[in-house]
């Protein structure tokens, strides 16, 4: 993560394969389009998008002016400005899967470097659907593409295997090409500001780390529910589900964060050790006893702001009888002396009541209750809320005295709020971490052996939901909370899940 406000390289070139594809229209040059705009890319750069269909450099760059006005924070890009972005952009027809049409992108390389008399960092960014990314590595290998270890990149999005076999053979074949240095696995989970801001608030403020253990800390809640469905991604999501899609990434990497030790300093390396120890630390699973620490859901249909929607598997392109989970709940233990004992608990799943993603840290109770009289007199728990999405946020729950002339207990928050600041004004997680490609900063990225171990870690789960059908699927409607079994999954434990703080409707 970029640490200076100083353009980390002198110049860059992009070459996005799929170039015309729905990620490089929502994401990536949005992303890019609003660091230009701050000055913090390269005085000289390139971005070659790339495809099989035709267009023209002029009708490339107005597809993408579409969609930068569709999808950038900022709204509709302005004339002048887009005019100056654009500038840096082309198209370059190609068929991917055919190595002697990488040629021309060496070709252009060549040129760029020769007009700029500079060596460029070179992203190649994987937009495309996972069955590409080793045909991509493979070919700009044969046209000696890559070879540059210091100023050449990968970059792979997500799924990054289907199970832990895949992720290591994926991991297996880019290691004879690329250099684990050059390879820059994304979850755009890890670039998100919120997410960010655990680590300066767990490890740049002293009075955190005396509290931050089993001593202190009941239990671990990480939430991120989506009122969205699976729209049109039916065929990608019927085959992987939840658990793949968004427990094995996002949910395990926030619980690294909020699990791993303090590191010694912001090396990429040494960060991303902290992280892995946490996911070596956490018991494994007992394959026999699945059903005592996760739950699944599927969602039927129901009301979602006055709309009627359809039912999971009424989706287009979903399997009518798919037995793929759209929710997931787990409870996991990180066997370590730092969270011996700590319950942590994970909850994921689409068309939810709300879109929220939240950690809290639910602290001991007091040791001691001396608020006696009146019903309800009773400290409550601390908690530390860390709302990612939308609202950005950290908010400490605390007891304090009601003011009167009574000896009354009320709950207070202590929020840090962002400032007012409003979601156009804060960065979005691909800003970060293009910058970081740019500057050669893997903090961000997953590294192999966290993939690897992240998949082994749920491994057991998959593995029984795939041999065992659910028997009640759809088990929750749209619009709601998720299936009762979640709810059942934590209340054994005399807890509930807790949903953000003011629109709270069960806490
Ligand atoms: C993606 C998942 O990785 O993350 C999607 O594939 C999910 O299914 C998305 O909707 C959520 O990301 P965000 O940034 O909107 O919370």
């Amino acid at each position: 993560m970029a640490q200076t406000s100083s353009k980390e390289s002198n110049s860059a070139i992009f070459i996005i394969f799929g170039g015309t594809g729905d990620l490089t229209k929502r994401k990536i040059i949005p992303a890019l389009y609003n660091i230009f705009l701050e000055s913090r890319l390269p005085e000289k750069f390139a971005v070659i998008g790339t495809g099989r269909s035709k267009f023209t450099d002029a009708k490339y760059q107005s597809s993408l002016l579409d969609a930068v006005n569709e999808f950038s924070r900022r709204g509709k890009a302005k004339k002048e400005e887009w005019s100056k972005f654009a500038s840096h952009i082309s198209y370059q027809i190609a068929n991917i899967k055919d190595a002697s049409e990488y040629k021309e992108f060496g070709t252009r390389i060549d040129a760029l470097k020769k007009e700029w008399k500079e060596d460029p960092s070179i992203v190649y960014y994987c937009a495309v659907s996972p069955e590409f990314f080793c045909t991509i590595a493979e070919n700009l290998h044969k046209s000696k593409l890559e070879n540059n270890e210091k100023t050449t990149r990968i970059v792979i999005e997500k799924p990054f295997g289907s199970d832990l076999q895949s992720a290591k053979d994926l991991n297996n074949k880019l290691l004879t090409i690329f250099n684990e240095k050059q390879i820059y696995r994304i979850d755009h989970y890890l670039g998100k500001e919120v997410v960010q801001n655990v680590m300066a608030f767990r490890f740049a403020n002293a009075i955190m780390e005396p509290l931050w253990n089993r001593n202190h800390i009941e239990h671990v809640q990480i939430s991120v529910t989506e009122q969205i469905g699976v729209g049109s991604r039916g065929d990608y999501f019927d085959n992987a589900g939840i658990l793949r899609d968004m427990v094995q990434n996002h949910l395990l990497q926030l619980l690294c964060i909020i699990a791993m030790e303090p590191p010694i300093s912001f090396d990429a390396d040494v960060v991303r050790d902290r992280k892995v120890e946490v996911l070596q630390a956490m018991r494994k699973i007992n394959p026999g006893k699945v059903d005592t620490i996760a739950a699944r859901g599927q969602y039927g249909s129901g009301w979602v702001e006055g709309k009627e929607v359809p039912g999971y598997r009424d989706e287009e392109d979903v399997d009518s009888n798919s037995n793929t989970e759209t929710y997931a709940a787990l409870k996991f233990y990180v066997d370590n002396w730092r969270w011996q004992g700590v319950p942590f608990y994970l909850r994921t799943g689409k068309r939810l009541f709300k879109t929220a993603s939240l950690i809290t840290i639910q602290f001991r109770e007091v040791p001691h209750n001396m608020f006696h009289g009146e019903e309800g007199n009773v400290p409550k728990q601390n908690r530390l809320v860390i709302s990612i999405q939308p609202d950005m946020g950290i908010r400490f729950q605390l007891e304090s005295k009601k003011p009167g002339l009574e000896m009354t207990l009320n709950t207070v928050d202590m929020v840090f709020d962002y400032m007012g600041k409003t979601k156009s004004e804060s960065p979005e997680a691909y800003e970060t971490l293009l910058l970081d490609i740019i500057s050669g900063d893997q903090t961000l990225f997953m590294r192999a052996d966290q993939v690897e171990e992240a998949w082994d870690m749920i491994m057991p789960v998959l593995d029984f939901w795939e041999k065992n059908k659910s028997a009640n699927f759809p088990n929750y409607p749209a619009d709601s909370w998720g299936p009762e079994n979640a709810e059942a999954l934590i209340a054994k434990d005399g807890y509930h899940w807790f949903n953000l703080p003011e629109k709270n409707k069960k806490d």
